[in-house]
């Protein structure tokens, strides 16, 4: 009895430094993210989120500014810390867009729009925008950033999947770390691209892991999406719970409807782990263009981004279509725990029934 009041105890100091009344926060999804969702969460008392991988500095400020007119509540905003720029192989490349050909309009490797909005830009527009917290995924950042970022204040809570990782990311200064296990949806955030698909770790085993070998507050993510498993973290050591595919079936995440039937639809085994839509290694529910990328007879991805850019055009398809067999379509591997309700509903009938569960 003693233990559980202590982890209850654990989650409201986590919250009550950041201002939250409940340890539920959103998990940061580029292009899955808008605005209503976060601050559906943070009017609940959770922490919203924004991916911000792919929005330019402007778009940043406007996504702020667009929370804000809906929530008084806190939110993180999200980046990649960027790999070494890509090696190109035109020669496989073009293996790959004969192989994508049977699946979205024709592509060629020299017509492809590699770059990426400019991570330095995009630190500054997030630092101006003045979140409650920043993260990381993918490595950390430079001490310099994280200096200017705590100038102003802000937290910093960055992902990891392996203890080392989350010893390193504690030595660079991070206030917390989000520890993802492998079960979660969307990318994996290894800092290294080659690691992201060899430590593979469920996040049954990480925590606990993780918790006993920092001394910051750990954040579980991976797989959690109903009361048991928030009840389940804390008593594994996290401070909160982060929830991705979760919150992706509410009417605020506005997903296209295949991919959000397909989530409630998907048991565990109904994801993998793949490179064929970007190059990086990120759990989606399984389609037909996924069987058919992981043949033995079809290429291997190029490396992210590039990947990213050759399949660009059959994504985009795609989502304006609404077809599923050949959408990226992110899930993780509690899908079918996802609900549909609006999302304020859900994060606040989560926590009480967790708090029930841990009392
Ligand atoms: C659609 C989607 C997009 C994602 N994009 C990002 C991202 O841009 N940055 C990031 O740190 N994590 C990203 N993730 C991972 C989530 O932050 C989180 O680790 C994951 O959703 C947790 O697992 P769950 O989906 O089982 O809850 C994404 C996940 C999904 C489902």
């Amino acid at each position: 009895m003693a233990k559980r009041e202590t982890d209850i105890a654990r989650a409201e100091k986590f919250c009550s430094s950041l201002g939250l009344r409940m340890p539920i926060l959103l998990a940061p999804m580029a292009g899955a993210c808008p605005p209503q969702l976060s601050a559906a969460v943070a009017n609940a008392g959770g922490l919203g989120a924004c991916g911000a991988l792919l929005m330019q500095p402007d778009a940043i400020q406007e996504w702020a500014a667009s929370f804000r007119a809906r929530s008084n509540g806190g939110f993180q905003m999200n980046l990649w810390i960027p790999d070494p720029p890509a090696e190109r192989d035109v020669a496989h490349e073009r293996a790959v867009c004969r192989f994508l050909s049977d699946w979205g309009p024709e592509v060629e490797p020299e017509a492809i729009e590699v770059a990426a909005p400019d991570f330095s830009e995009q630190c500054e527009a997030m630092l101006e925008a003045g979140p409650t917290v920043i993260s990381s995924i993918m490595g950390v950042y430079s001490s310099e950033f994280v200096h200017r970022m705590k100038e102003k204040g802000i937290r910093w809570f960055a992902t990891v999947t392996t203890v080392d990782e989350a010893k390193a990311a504690e030595e660079a200064g991070a206030d917390a770390l989000v520890a993802q296990g492998m079960e979660a949806g969307g990318h994996r955030g290894a800092f290294q691209a080659e690691s992201a698909e060899t430590a593979m770790i469920g996040l049954f085993s990480l925590l606990p892991a993780v918790v006993d070998a920092v001394e910051v507050p750990v954040i579980a993510t991976g797989g959690i999406a109903d009361a048991r498993g928030t009840a389940a973290a804390l008593l594994l050591g996290a401070s909160a719970v982060q929830i991705g595919t979760g919150f992706l079936r509410t009417p605020e995440a506005a997903l296209p409807s295949v991919w959000s039937e397909g989530i409630g639809r998907a048991n565990p085994e109904d994801t993998r782990l793949t490179r064929a839509f970007s190059g990086r290694a990120g759990r989606s529910l399984v389609n037909d263009y996924l069987r058919a990328a992981h043949r033995p007879d079809t290429p291997e991805p190029a490396p992210y981004p590039v990947q990213r850019s050759l399949t660009q055009a059959m994504r985009s398809e795609a989502t304006k279509n609404n077809e599923l067999s050949r959408m990226q379509a992110w899930a993780g591997q509690s899908a079918h725990l996802a609900q549909t309700r609006p999302a304020e509903e859900l994060a606040d009938a989560l926590w009480k029934q967790a708090e029930e569960l841990l009392s």
